[in-house]
């Protein structure tokens, strides 16, 4: 049977832990099914530090890109046209049968229309999410790739009612369940032998876990300053470690903000990816603003404020261990995590570690139907 070619789509940090999984499942599926699936790694480069992007290469196990588009960082604009004019040479030389993008990056999207307009196949992997708050890029990048998308991996059933209101046929939906978590329990030893916690001078429970980087909560002064007050104030109660985002850092720079002499606050580089396991899994709580760290929390049952005004991931909170705050409520919320009885939640259906498994079973099922329905095509009778 001819072999089914995959153009894998990665651009930005959060995107690495969501790859990873699905690269591992495949190459497990090839060792046990004689290389049924081709596939190859296209790197967009929108992120290119070390910090933002090469540590999660080496963690998480990933091969070197085939390809890396090198766009850098630019406006929405002109990193989303950059990506497109990168990659379409590159998906026209590689016709693949599938081109498949992650999460909801300015990378997913640009991919997303370049296969659509050269009509090859899209499948995207966490389909579905909606904050329905069209402020946030992010929710546009979600809306147009699911609009363009024919096979959407969803992670959770609301997710697929999000897309059937939508009107997206039902047989392009495919709830297979959260990447996010194949990538956690395929990295939780490598996580809890991280030294972290010593370097910091941590304790297990002892501490606060925050990462800020959503340009809603860093990109506006009056905002950036109140979180970083409320922060100083928080460590006088409770260690505090912030590991900072390039963005967070340059906003804090521009708008001469310090961080005060606090030495309960501690402000790093970005961190890796077991690093951050280990963080999650054992402070008191996370402040955040990130997707990523809302399912973390709810699958390690650790209790997470978002500082947001809606998430696009309602399961973390109708299920898990998620709450979402405003800079206004934040300190009544901090005192209320910090003092009393905290929620803890449960974590959702299929978030088992299995997710890019079911992915790739589907993609193995298309392929071999459209395989049969062709040969049962060649041998129907030429009429005369
Ligand atoms: C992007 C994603 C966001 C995701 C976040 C995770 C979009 C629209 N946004 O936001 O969904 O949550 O990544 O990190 O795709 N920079 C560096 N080094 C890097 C990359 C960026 O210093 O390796 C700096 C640059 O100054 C850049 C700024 O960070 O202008 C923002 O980077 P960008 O990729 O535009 O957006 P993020 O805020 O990282």
């Amino acid at each position: 049977m001819r072999r089914l070619k995959l153009l894998i789509i990665a651009g930005a940090r959060p995107n690495f832990m969501k790859i990873a999984p699905l690269i591992k499942a495949i190459q497990e599926r090839n060792a046990g099914d004689s290389g049924v699936l081709d596939w190859r790694l296209v790197h967009t480069g929108q992120h290119y530090d070390a910090r933002m992007s090469h540590i999660f290469f080496g963690e998480l196990g990933i091969p070197a890109p085939d390809v890396n588009l090198n766009v850098g960082s630019g406006s929405h604009a002109t990193q989303t046209a950059n990506i497109m004019k990168e990659f379409e040479p590159v998906c026209i030389a590689e016709r693949p049968d599938w081109v498949v993008v992650v999460g909801d990056v300015n990378s997913t999207v640009a991919c997303s229309l370049v296969a659509a307009k050269l009509q090859i196949n899209v499948a995207h992997v966490e389909a579905g999410l909606r904050s329905y708050d069209r402020t946030m890029p992010e929710e546009v990048n979600r809306v147009v790739t699911d609009a363009l998308a024919n096979l959407l991996f969803t992670p959770s059933p609301d997710a697929d009612e999000n897309l059937k209101r939508e009107g997206v046929a039902e047989e392009k939906i495919v709830l297979v369940g959260n990447v996010m978590i194949d990538a956690i329990v395929a990295n939780l030893e490598s996580a809890r032998r991280s030294t972290v916690l010593d370097r910091n001078a941590l304790s297990q429970k002892g501490f606060v876990y925050v990462t800020l980087h959503r340009p809603s909560n860093v990109d506006d002064p009056v905002s950036l300053n109140s979180i970083m007050l409320e922060l100083t104030r928080m460590a006088r109660q409770m260690p505090v470690v912030f590991p900072m985002h390039p963005r967070t850092r340059k906003m804090c720079s521009e708008f001469g903000i310090t961080f005060g002499e606090h030495s309960g606050l501690k402000i790093l580089d970005p961190i890796g990816y077991h690093d951050s396991l280990c963080l999650a899994e054992n402070a008191r709580f996370v402040l955040t603003d990130s997707g990523g760290l809302q399912e973390e929390t709810t699958f390690f049952r650790t209790p997470c404020l978002t500082l947001r005004p809606n998430t696009e991931r309602p399961i973390t909170i109708s299920l898990g261990s998620n709450e979402l705050t405003t800079t206004e409520t934040l300190a009544a919320d901090i005192d209320k995590v910090l003092g009393g009885p905290v929620r803890c939640g449960e974590v959702p259906p299929l978030w088992d570690g299995r997710a890019a498994h079911r992915i790739v079973d589907t993609f193995v099922g298309v392929h071999t139907a459209e395989a049969v329905g062709r040969e049962h095509k060649e041998k129907q009778p030429v009429p005369c």
